[in-house]
Parts: structure tokens; C-alpha cells; sequence
């Protein structure tokens, strides 16, 4: 695997000022939560700098980009451009960076959630919600929820993209809705 610098570095040159200042304030919270959950922080501080690698790819060449990277799509990916970051990145991460699987998987699933998240995917999904970046009340209360009960966090913070999304007339991913459900019925 490469180290942190070269990867820093790579995913500096890929995004705009604003977005890779996002992305280290979501490696921070990632190494914060990380300490907490006893999750390896070197890990968690690697996919949260890289979670958005693909973030700025133009819309018009991203299913393209997807495709080069052997990543398949559905059909709401297909249409909801801003979602084919997570996966593609999380390919792009395997190939460039050789990150592991449950690291690669913490990226794919940073926008949408999955059921049954590993710990690694659950603080990278809190981490890019909660960072200092954000401004938001919400975002406020799931930090502080996050560092005493992910799941609260998680449930709170799924309900919420939930809303939005209606109320934005956005398309909601499956994942989203199978990661809300098995938060309410375990
Ligand atoms: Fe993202
Ligand atoms: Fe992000």
C-alpha cells in the first residue's frame, strides 16, 4: 500500500481547495472516531483524506470514468451522477493506492450506507457528515451523538438524508433505505 504522503498528495492534485480541505477534516474526524471505537487509525486517516478522490469529475465522462474502472452501476447511479464518486473512488483507491477491501468498501459506502456497516465504514460514513466543514445543526448533533453511539449517529443522520432527498425531489439509493431499516430492526 502506498504511504499517506504519496496518497495525500495525489488527492491534493485531484481536487479543488474547498474540497480537499473537506477531506481533511474528514480524515480528522475519522482518526478522532477511530481512536474511540478502537478502529486502526492509520487506516481510518487513509480512506478518510481519499474517501472524495473522484468527487470533481466532470459529470459528462463520470459514467465513463466508471465504466474504465470496472465499476457497474445501477440504474439510479445512472441518473444520480452525484452518487458515482463512492464506488468509482473506491476502485480507484484499490488500484492506485492498494488499499485493502474493508477500506475500499468504507469509500464505496461513505455516500449511501450498506446494512450491517463494519466499524471502519460506519465512522468514515459519520466522519464526512460531521466534519468541522460542516456547518449545519445537523451535522452538530450527529458529531456529538457519533462519539457515544454510532448507530444512534447513523440512524439519526440516515433519517435526515432521507428528508432531504424527498424534499430536494432527489432519488434515493436503495442502500440508503436497506441501511435505515436494519438500523431500526436490530
Ligand atoms: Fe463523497
Ligand atoms: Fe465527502
Amino acid at each position: 500500500m502506498e504511504n499517506f504522503d504519496y496518497v495525500y498528495n495525489v488527492v491534493k492534485s485531484k481536487l479543488s481547495e474547498k474540497r480537499f480541505y473537506h477531506s481533511v477534516c474528514v480524515m480528522e474526524r475519522c482518526i478522532e472516531y477511530a481512536k474511540i471505537y478502537g478502529v486502526d487509525v492509520e487506516k481510518a486517516k487513509l480512506v478518510g483524506i481519499a474517501h472524495d478522490v473522484l468527487k470533481e469529475t466532470p459529470n459528462e465522462i463520470k459514467i465513463k470514468e466508471a465504466e474504465s474502472l470496472g465499476v457497474e452501476l445501477d440504474e439510479i447511479e445512472k441518473k444520480a451522477l452525484g452518487l458515482i464518486h463512492a464506488k468509482s473512488g473506491a476502485e480507484f483507491c484499490r488500484k492506485e493506492f492498494g488499499f485493502s477491501d474493508d477500506m475500499c468498501n468504507a469509500i464505496k459506502y461513505h455516500t449511501t450506507g450498506t446494512e450491517n456497516m463494519s466499524l471502519l465504514e460506519k465512522i468514515t460514513y459519520l466522519a464526512d457528515a460531521t466534519g468541522v466543514d460542516r456547518t449545519y445543526e445537523e451535522s452538530k448533533i450527529a458529531y456529538d451523538m457519533a462519539k457515544k453511539d454510532l448507530d444512534e449517529a447513523l440512524l439519526y443522520f440516515f433519517k435526515r438524508t432521507i428528508e432531504w432527498n424527498i424534499e430536494e425531489n432527489k432519488l434515493l439509493h436503495l442502500d440508503t433505505i436497506k441501511s435505515y431499516n436494519f438500523l431500526l430492526n436490530r
